[in-house]
């Protein structure tokens, strides 16, 4: 499917954003950074486009897109919003948007988001990114774009534009490079199409933010469950080559450690998360150490890698979230990297 021999980096300048916005009206694909994680940006009115992202991320289609807008006006007119979850979705947007959080609304019939994108459901994910570059981006693209994590599906998440180009490059039309992304996990997605609001998947804002401001929010305990409704949420996701181990109490020689506060001895090799045990330092720093013990530690022949305890509040919930699917067995879940696209 790729007809995509060179991937142009752009850098985050008014001329490289307005390179991309023009590749992405054209249908191209280009991952740009966002406060969270790198995104494959596509068109989302144009199936052919969004059919792109799915081929260069050997994603399977019944997973759906989060469709990207530079404000909640535009954004809320993608949606059918009534009653009291309009009232949330707009106390949301104006504490959260920009930012790190993106909800699951009805999907209006004049939606221009294509079925492709929305996996064919009645709801959209719906989200307006804080990154300057991301914003400038939207505007000068003036229509929904829709963009996954720009990673292969199934492995690590990009927080740079050097981490993109390891997976993508030659597999996508450009990368918008606006350096690493401040907060390092993905958006919070929670689903407003039900009678309470339902955290799908915790992310960059907290659980705690959003119950302060509207709560209670309906979540699985500790996200053992995966929720029906985020068909996204298959159990192995962002997993490195080594096997993962996770809340150690002690660490052996032949493992690499992923530390949070102060590391045991006796690892063959330590990535720090955060030396003074500070959760948003260590959200930024997780995909980067996970993908550095693996590369690293494979090198080293170490056979695993072992993460102490993240503590269970604030971004921790969302840390925990991608260790425990970085960690789970690799069946036929994570077949999804070799899925038909
Ligand atoms: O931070 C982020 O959210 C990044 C940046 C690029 O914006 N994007 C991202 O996209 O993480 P992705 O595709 O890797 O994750 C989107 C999640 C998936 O778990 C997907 O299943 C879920 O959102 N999702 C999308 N549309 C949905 C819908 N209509 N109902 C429920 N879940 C949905
Ligand atoms: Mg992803």
């Amino acid at each position: 499917m790729s007809d995509t021999p060179y991937t142009e980096r752009l850098t985050a300048t008014p001329e490289g954003i307005r390179r991309a916005a023009e590749l992405l009206k054209a249908g191209k694909l280009v991952a740009f950074g966002t406060e969270t994680v790198y995104g494959l940006g596509a068109i989302a009115s144009s199936d052919t486009a969004v059919a792109r992202i799915f081929a260069a991320k050997g994603r399977p289609r019944f997973n759906p897109l989060i469709s990207h807008l530079p404000d909640a006006e535009s954004a809320f007119a993608q949606a059918s919003l009534s009653g009291r979850m309009k009232e949330i979705a707009h106390t949301l947007a104006e504490r959260f948007w920009p930012g790190p959080l993106t909800m699951v609304l009805p999907r209006s019939p004049d939606s221009t988001v294509s079925d492709l994108a929305a996996a064919g459901l009645s709801t959209l994910a719906l989200r307006v990114p804080r990154g300057r570059t991301a914003l400038a981006l939207l505007r000068e693209v003036g229509a929904p774009v829709a963009a996954p994590s720009a990673n292969v599906s199934g492995t690590v998440s990009p927080s740079d534009a050097f981490h993109v180009l390891r997976s993508l490059d030659g597999r996508i039309d450009a990368v918008l490079d606006s350096g690493p992304c401040s907060i390092g996990v993905e958006s919070t997605v929670l689903d407003l199409t039900r009678n309470v609001p339902v955290l799908l998947r915790p992310g960059g804002v907290t659980l705690e933010e959003l119950n302060d401001l509207c709560g209670p929010i309906r979540h699985p305990d500790d996200f053992a469950e995966i929720a029906p409704a985020s068909p996204g949420r298959l159990a192995s996701h962002y997993a490195p080559s080594l096997p993962v181990r996770l809340d150690v109490t002690s660490i052996a020689p032949d493992e690499a450690q992923l530390a949070f506060g102060r590391p045991f001895p006796g690892a063959g090799l330590t990535w720090n998360l955060s030396e003074s045990g500070n959760l948003e330092e260590a959200a930024a720093r997780l995909f980067a150490g996970l993908r550095f013990l693996d590369a690293e530690g494979t090198r080293r022949g170490l056979k695993t890698i072992a993460a102490q305890t993240i503590p269970r509040h604030g971004l921790g919930l969302a840390i925990r979230d991608r260790l425990r699917r970085a960690a789970e067995p690799r069946t036929d879940t994570h077949a999804d990297t070799m899925a038909p696209s």
